[in-house]
């Protein structure tokens, strides 16, 4: 007897609700939305749940405070935890969100033994360190959402600049997602011709410092943290997972020898699949790739070191 996929996404604030939504709409599995505020994820999940014969999905999405309903869930998304407010770094967010995120993973992580967890609370590479640490599910079925959010406005600003369409921009981000963040111009194309011959090296380094600065940049414009992107970054990796789709995707990866490091997730090319992270991919990195990298990295390892982790 074939069943749904069933999808738990705890956190029904802005980017929970956005991406159970993207969930529902692209028939994905059925959604369970989790969240400590009595009535908000049972009544986002009802309304989302009422648009169904509008949009057509079958699927059901019920809200809930407890995690029993969790149980048997094939992916966990984590969105819990505080968000940024303005003038604040996500590295701000550590302690609040590490406790959150530690909770949350536990708890889940024991009704659904065999899911995979997708991390997207900040800062995000450290909450999948946590969220492995906490579920203490292998390596590979623990990642965190960063680098398709990254290089989606990568992606965005590359197609705005050569006015074409964003489908036919491919472009990834590697490193911690923060301002230090690493934007691969040499590996970006434009319907397969690479963007270097199309663009001059002023265009080229705007579009890196504005996609290092894409959150920051939506978060001073409204306020308050990003969620369409964030949601549609989350329901593409989902995906991949659900369907095993062996989709090369920027994620935030455990590290174990690859790129030289160790015990350590951080946003690298990886192929996701039904197992979570099938493979950690090594891309070839001329040294001031690997500086910028290697800088990426301290910005990742500097907060992890003031966890008990
Ligand atoms: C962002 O970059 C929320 O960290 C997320 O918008």
């Amino acid at each position: 007897m074939f069943k749904r996929f069933k999808i738990t996404v705890v956190g029904s604030g802005a980017t929970g609700a956005t991406t159970a939504h993207l969930l529902a709409l692209k028939e994905l599995g059925d959604v369970v939305l989790v969240d400590v505020v009595e009535g908000i994820p049972q009544g986002k999940a009802l309304d989302m749940w009422e648009s169904g014969p509008i949009e057509r999905f079958s699927v059901k999405l019920i809200g809930t405070n407890q995690y029993d309903e969790t149980a048997g869930s094939d992916v966990i998304v984590i969105t819990a935890g505080m968000p940024r407010k303005p003038g604040m770094s996500r590295d701000d967010l550590l302690k609040t969100n590490a406790d959150i995120v530690y909770q949350v993973a536990e708890k889940s992580s024991r009704l659904s033994p065999e899911a995979v967890i997708i991390v997207l609370s900040n800062p995000a590479d450290v909450m999948a360190y946590v969220a492995q640490k906490a579920s203490k599910f292998p390596h590979h079925r623990v990642m965190g959402q960063a680098g398709v959010l990254d290089s989606a406005r990568f992606r965005t600003f590359l197609a705005a600049a050569l006015n074409i369409s964003a489908k036919d921009v491919t472009a990834f981000v590697m490193g911690g997602h923060g301002d230090a963040m690493v934007p691969l111009v040499r590996y970006s194309s434009a319907g397969g011709i690479p963007v270097e011959a199309l663009l001059s090296k002023e265009v080229l380094d705007g579009i890196v410092a504005r996609t290092r600065t894409g959150g920051g940049e939506v978060l001073a414009l409204m306020k308050a943290s990003a969620y369409y992107a964030p949601g549609s970054s989350l329901a593409e990796m989902v995906k991949a997972v659900l369907f095993d789709e062996r989709r090369i995707l920027p994620t935030i990866s455990y590290l174990n020898g690859e790129y030289g490091e160790q015990d350590l997730y951080v946003g690298v090319p990886a192929i996701v699949g039904g197992n979570g992270v099938e493979k950690v991919l090594e891309v070839d990195l001329t040294a001031e790739e690997r500086e910028a990298f290697r800088n990426s990295i301290k910005s990742v390892r500097d907060p992890l070191s003031l966890l008990a982790y």
